[in-house]
């Protein structure tokens, strides 16, 4: 499968949300974008200003929509697209969507740094008002995001870790499966 997460909004979890989902998954990670990627995921993470199109990859892409994000982004299985719920990272999703539907096969679109009742009813509304044919997660703002980067594990991991881990990150952690759901089989 081939899968990419875009978003020229910077700071609404592109990166942490792409390893976490290129680790779970055992699948390559690449990217356009500046980010800790190829320390802490050694072989299967390469930055690079032109990723090449390859089978069971993860593409985090920042920045504008040039002629190669674009290819990668027609033969992409799903385009996810995180945006946190301030007004500024609605508008530009909007404008993210605008530019890749006409490309993309699937577009997902998951909310980010979810804080309290009614953000993801609110943000989703915002959007979907726009556009037919998306499909709406959500993520809780949540300390694992961070840590994904800082220590190099999944979220998948971090959770399994400890009993603590576990009571922590349930209720993100539960959000989290049901993105990565979308792409295992069981
Ligand atoms: N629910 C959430 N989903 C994603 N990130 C979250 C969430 N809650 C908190 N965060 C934090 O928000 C930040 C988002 O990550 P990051 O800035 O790497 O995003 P990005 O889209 O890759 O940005 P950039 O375009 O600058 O590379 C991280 O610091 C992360 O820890
Ligand atoms: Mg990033």
């Amino acid at each position: 499968m081939i899968l990419s997460i875009i978003n020229k909004k910077g700071g609404v979890g592109k990166t942490p949300i792409s390893f976490s989902l290129a680790k779970d998954l055992g699948y390559y990670l690449q990217s356009n974008d500046n980010s800790v990627i190829e320390s802490i995921y050694p072989d299967m993470a390469k930055i690079t200003e032109h990723p090449s199109l390859i089978e069971n990859c993860i593409y985090d892409f920042g920045g504008f929509v040039d002629a190669g994000v674009l290819q990668i982004i027609k033969e992409s299985d799903v385009v996810m697209i995180p945006c946190s719920i301030d007004y500024n990272s609605i508008l530009r999703t909007v404008e993210t969507i605008e530019e890749i539907q006409p490309h993309a096969k699937a577009i997902v679109v998951i909310i980010t740094k979810v804080e309290k009742e009614g953000d993801f009813q609110t943000t989703k509304a915002a959007i979907a008002q726009h556009f037919d044919e998306i499909e709406f997660f959500e993520l809780r703002l949540s300390k694992v995001f961070k840590n994904t980067i800082e220590t190099g594990l999944s979220i998948s991991e971090l959770y399994n870790e400890t009993p603590l881990s576990k009571n922590a990150y349930k209720t993100v952690y539960k959000q989290y499966l049901n993105i990565l759901n979308l792409f295992t089989n069981d």
